[in-house]
């Protein structure tokens, strides 16, 4: 049984192995306590203003089958809070093991994106996620995944002001991604992530109310992983730029198949909710499934599919 190089490169960077955490499920300072992130390839920051942000009033997040709703209304810190306090700690936890710091980034109008941006991209991180589908914020976020000319507009004004690579997020709330997709990667983008959550809404019939405060949220976990796989698929033959799969991804198996599918890396986020340590047990398990089944590399896992 060969041992499997797990290396990728993405943007120009390497990555020690392809598997991340998603956006907004992980916190260097809370997964920390139960396990060493500094395995993983690369640690993604929650969603970070140029200011802070309250989120949305509670209830904030549901259970549904196979998930969960949320909408946290992307509550922050603050890029420059984040940058004093947080970022210094995260290093520290990550040393010199080489896992990438990716930043989300978040703004209510093209200039708010770039203000954040450009704050964070002087700062001590190795890539910037430009998040145009958040579901559950007014104005922005989503506004901006949903229409390729802003996705376009947003993605060129960002990448005019900031040095480091520049990942755009994109939503599965769309008629046809790919169209998101080359807007994007036409506009500058060096990667896209995908997918971040769908729309949805539970009632609560006791109560004759949405369970949600904000009425719909953003549905995620194992029952959006068919859809986030196809979307993958379909965006990694409509591209030339690499992508990073996300959406539901439980085991190691799992990452396989959005491998497989097309993306060069992979993120995990509603399974470390349940499980903190559950992106360090997806590598893990990732990794013996390339070797009991002969993958070498993760390039022989993306040019695998039949
Ligand atoms: C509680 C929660 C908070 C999230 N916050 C963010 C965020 O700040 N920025 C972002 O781009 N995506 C955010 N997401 C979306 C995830 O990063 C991911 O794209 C989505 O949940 C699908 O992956 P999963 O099914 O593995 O969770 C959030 C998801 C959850 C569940």
């Amino acid at each position: 049984m060969c041992k499997p190089d797990l290396r990728v490169r993405l943007c120009g960077l390497e990555w020690k192995n392809p598997v991340a955490t998603a956006s907004g499920t992980f916190s260097a300072r809370d997964s920390g306590k139960y396990y060493d992130f500094s395995r993983l390839g690369a640690i993604t920051a929650k969603g970070l203003s140029a200011v802070p942000w309250q989120g949305n009033p509670a209830p904030r997040v549901a259970e549904t089958w196979g998930g969960m709703l949320n909408a946290i209304g992307l509550e922050n810190p603050g890029a420059d809070r984040f940058i004093a306090e947080e970022l210094p700690f995260v290093r520290d936890c990550i040393g010199n093991a080489g896992t990438r710091v990716i930043v989300n980034v978040a703004g209510h109008s093209v200039e708010e994106y770039c203000m954040a941006a450009e704050k964070l991209d002087a700062a001590d991180v190795d890539m910037l996620e430009l998040n145009i589908s958040c579901p559950n914020i007014r104005e922005g976020g989503i506004g901006f995944g949903t229409d390729p000319r802003m996705a376009a507009a947003v993605t060129s004004a960002v990448r005019k002001r900031v040095k480091k690579p520049l990942i755009v997020k994109l939503t599965p709330n769309v008629t046809d991604i790919t169209e998101i997709a080359r807007a994007a990667e036409a506009a500058g983008a060096d990667a896209l992530s995908l997918i971040n959550t769908l729309t949805g809404m539970r009632i609560d019939v006791k109560r004759r109310a949405p369970v949600l405060a904000n009425g719909s949220g953003g549905l995620s976990g194992p029952a959006v992983k068919p859809v986030a796989v196809l979307m993958v698929w379909r965006v990694a033959r409509a591209v030339g730029i690499p992508i990073i799969g996300m959406g539901g991804i439980m085991c190691g198996e799992d990452a396989a198949e959005f491998l497989m599918a097309g993306a060069s890396a992979v993120a995990v986020g509603t399974a470390a909710l349940a499980n903190p340590a559950a992106p360090a047990e997806i590598l893990e398990e990732l990794t013996a499934f390339m070797a009991e089944n002969g993958f070498a590399d993760v390039e022989a896992l993306r040019n695998a599919l039949r």
